[in-house]
C-alpha cells in the first residue's frame, strides 16, 4: 500500500515550500564540537573512528553524512545519540550537552526526542514480537498514561502513516518484506514523536524500486512533522537527492561541508571530487565528466597517515600534506573544506 498523499505532487510541493521556511531560520538543533571517538582495540592500540569533527545541524534540515565504509559515519550518529561517550569534544542537543544527560527522567526525555532508524531492517526488529508490539513498546514507555486502547490506536495510525495496513500489526517481522520492515522501523522511530532522527543507511538494504518509495516517505514525514534528519549513506547520489547540506567524511575526519547544490556543482576537496566523479551519469554516452580514480586502499584508522589523512591517495599531494593537518577554510560562504590547496 502506498500513501495516497504521496501521489499529490501539488500538495507535496507546498508542504516542501512551507518546511523550507523552518530550515531557512538556521536554528541550530545539534552542535558537534571537536568530536572524537576512539576505540581501544587491544595491544595498546587505538582506533580513531572519529577524529575531531565539527558541524551543526539546523532544525528541519536533512544533513547528509557521506563517505566510504569504515570512515566513521555510524560512530558519529551513535555518539550524537549518546549511545557512545565521546573520547573528546562535545555534542550539544537543543542547547544541552549530551554528556550531562543523566538520570532516568532526563535520559527518557532525550531518547524521546532523538531516535535512530537502522540500516538493516532484518536484524533491527525483534523476531519474537509482533509489529504492533514493536511499535507500541516505545509508545508505552514514553506515554505511560496511555491505556491499551490508546496505544492500539496510535500504533494503527502510525502503520497507516508509513503506508502499511493496521492488520500488519498482528504479524511478525519475518512475515514482512524488507521494504515493509523498514517502514516498521520508521514507524517505531516516529511512535514517540521525536524531533531528530539519525537515519543510518535506511534504504541501503532495500531494492532500488523500493528505495525511492522510502525516501519519499521520509521526506513527507519530515515536512509533515517538522523533523530534522542526520542521513547517513555511502551513496553520494542518494544523499544528493535527499539532503539540504552534506558533510563528507574520510578516515574519521570531516573533509568538506557545503550546501547540497554547492557541493555537487563545485566540489573542492580532491576526495569529494573523486567520489562525485564516480557517480554514474544518467546518460552513459555523456562525456562531460572526467572520472577521477581513487588509487590505493583506505589506510587503517589504527594507523592514520601523518598530516592530511587523505594524502596517501591524493593526486594533488604536496610536501606540506604529509606533515601538517590542514585547517578548515571557507572558500565560499557556507562551503567548508579541510585541504592545503585552499588557504
Ligand atoms: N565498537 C567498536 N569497537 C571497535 N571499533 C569500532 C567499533 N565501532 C566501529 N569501529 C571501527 O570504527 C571505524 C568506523 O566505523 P563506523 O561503523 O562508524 O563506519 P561507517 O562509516 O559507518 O561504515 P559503514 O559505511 O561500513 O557502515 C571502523 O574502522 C570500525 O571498524
Ligand atoms: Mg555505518
Amino acid at each position: 500500500m502506498e500513501l495516497q498523499i504521496l501521489n499529490d505532487q501539488k500538495l507535496l510541493d507546498s508542504m516542501r515550500a512551507e518546511h523550507q521556511k523552518l530550515i531557512d531560520k538556521k536554528e541550530v538543533l545539534v552542535e558537534v564540537k571537536d568530536l572524537s571517538k576512539y576505540f581501544n582495540v587491544g595491544k595498546g592500540k587505538t582506533l580513531k573512528a572519529v577524529d575531531g569533527i565539527n558541524f551543526n545541524i539546523y532544525k528541519g534540515e536533512t544533513f547528509g553524512l557521506v563517505g566510504e565504509s569504515g570512515c566513521g559515519k555510524t560512530t558519529v550518529g551513535r555518539t550524537i545519540l549518546n549511545i557512545y561517550k565521546p573520547t573528546k569534544g562535545d555534542v550539544i542537543f537543543r542547547g544541552e550537552n549530551v554528556k550531562n544527560i543523566k538520570g532516568a527522567k532526563k535520559v527518557r526525555n532525550f531518547k524521546k526526542n532523538a531516535q535512530m532508524i537502522f540500516q538493516d531492517p532484518y536484524s533491527s526488529l525483534d523476531a519474537r514480537m509482533t509489529i504492533g508490539e514493536i511499535i507500541g513498546e516505545g509508545v508505552k514507555v514514553h506515554y505511560p498514561d496511555y491505556d491499551e486502547n490508546k496505544i492500539k490506536n496510535r500504533v494503527s495510525n502510525l502503520l497507516q502513516l508509513v503506508g502499511l495496513n493496521p492488520e500488519h500489526g498482528a504479524r511478525f517481522p519475518h512475515e514482512l518484506s524488507g521494504g515493509q520492515r523498514q517502514r516498521v522501523g520508521i514507524a517505531r522511530a516516529l511512535a514517540i514523536d521525536p524531533a531528530f532522527i539519525v537515519c543510518d543507511e535506511p534504504i541501503s538494504a532495500l531494492d532500488v524500486s523500493i528505495q525511492a518509495q522510502v525516501v519519499n516517505l521520509l521526506n513527507y514525514l519530515q515536512w509533515e512533522m517538522g523533523l530534522t534528519y542526520l542521513f547517513i549513506s555511502h551513496d553520494l547520489s542518494m544523499v544528493q537527492h535527499i539532503s539540504d547540506r552534506v558533510g563528507v567524511m574520510y578516515l574519521g575526519n570531516l573533509v568538506e561541508l557545503a550546501d547540497n547544490k554547492q557541493l555537487y556543482a563545485n566540489p573542492l576537496h580532491p576526495y569529494t571530487q573523486a567520489l562525485i566523479s564516480a557517480i554514474p551519469e544518467a546518460d552513459p554516452e555523456s562525456t562531460t565528466k572526467d572520472r577521477i580514480k581513487l588509487e590505493g586502499e583506505i589506510p587503517s584508522p589504527v594507523n592514520k597517515p601523518s598530516g592530511c589523512s587523505f594524502h596517501t591517495r591524493c593526486i594533488h599531494c604536496m610536501d606540506i600534506c604529509t606533515k601538517e593537518v590542514p585547517k578548515v577554510t571557507e572558500p565560499e560562504p557556507g562551503h567548508f573544506v579541510s585541504c592545503h590547496l585552499y588557504k
